[in-house]
């Protein structure tokens, strides 16, 4: 005989109130649907589940709730004004990532904003600085599927743009530039503080070159986000907080943790208010 499996308990932590009725046109993985996401045409992707509600309440503490959660995908609506605003996570790294944005764009998402953390490749980028991406390189694997590697993974000017200007506007120190985007945290970010203190030939002497090219840091879903958001006729960009000074060690700096989400969140959110004014989504 089969075991027999609490299915039960496992619905309490995945369905929220009368979302357990989900509708059929409801997407596989968010479970989310266009009537759930009230026609929002823009998302922040925070790779973190915890980090949505945060994000939520950033944009809007009063009226941000919870409308989805299914395994690494947590998704809050907040309004601004009068325009509903998607915020999902992604879970770590590409493959993730790139359900979560295919089926907000099947939803009708028009413009991505990641919102996560990284590691600096640069001595001048301190933990707790943003960095806003402008184009990514393409070693998270992920986006192979989507456009061949000769394909740039860069951000929509007007997103950057927008981003750009709100880390000016609530006093961040960012920094703009090309960020490495890594199918793995360990290998492929070169880390030999691990199990097997061992990176493969392909990999080894990666750090290096990356920081001797001007690349600015690493994380893990940029080059999914941008690579797919340019090829479908999306806008994407995307912010991230410096937790890791790759220069000087390869630990995380966990005092630093705090400061730098909220302020690769503030970016995000003053961002959003310059996007949804001054270059509103299309259509
Ligand atoms: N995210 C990464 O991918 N790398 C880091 O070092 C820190 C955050």
């Amino acid at each position: 005989m089969g075991a027999i499996l609490n299915y039960a308990m496992h619905e309490r932590f995945t369905s929220i109130g009368s979302q357990r009725r989900m509708e059929m046109s409801a997407v596989y993985h968010l479970k989310l649907s266009k009537k759930s996401i009230k026609g929002a045409r823009i998302a922040l992707l925070p790779g973190d589940p915890g980090r949505v509600p945060v994000i939520a309440s950033a944009i809007n503490n009063e009226g941000a709730s919870e409308i989805a959660c299914n395994r690494e995908f947590r998704t809050w609506l907040a309004d601004i004004d009068t325009h509903p605003v998607v915020i999902t996570s992604t879970g770590i790294g590409g493959p993730s990532a790139a359900i979560a944005i295919e089926e907000l764009a099947q939803l009708g998402i028009k413009t991505f904003i990641r919102v996560g953390t990284t590691g600096a490749l640069q001595r001048h980028i301190k933990a707790g600085d943003v960095v806003i991406t402008t184009a990514s390189v393409r070693i998270d694997g992920t986006s192979e599927h989507y456009a061949p590697l000769e394909y740039p993974a860069v951000s929509d000017y007007s997103v950057l743009n927008a981003l750009v200007e709100a880390a000016s506007s609530v006093n961040v120190r960012s920094h703009v530039g090309i960020t490495a985007s890594s199918a793995t945290f360990y290998p492929g970010q070169e880390r030999v503080d691990t199990f097997s203190r061992y990176v493969i030939r392909d990999l080894a002497g990666s750090k290096k070159e990356w920081e001797h090219l001007g690349v600015l840091n690493y994380e893990m879903e940029s080059a999914t986000l941008l690579t797919m958001c340019n090829a479908m006729g999306l806008r994407a960009g995307c912010v991230t907080g410096v937790i890791s000074e790759r220069s000087e060690k390869e630990k995380i700096i966990h005092s630093k943790i705090r400061a730098a989400e909220g302020n690769a969140i503030a970016v995000a959110v003053a961002a959003l208010r310059r996007l949804l004014t001054d270059y509103p989504p299309s259509p």
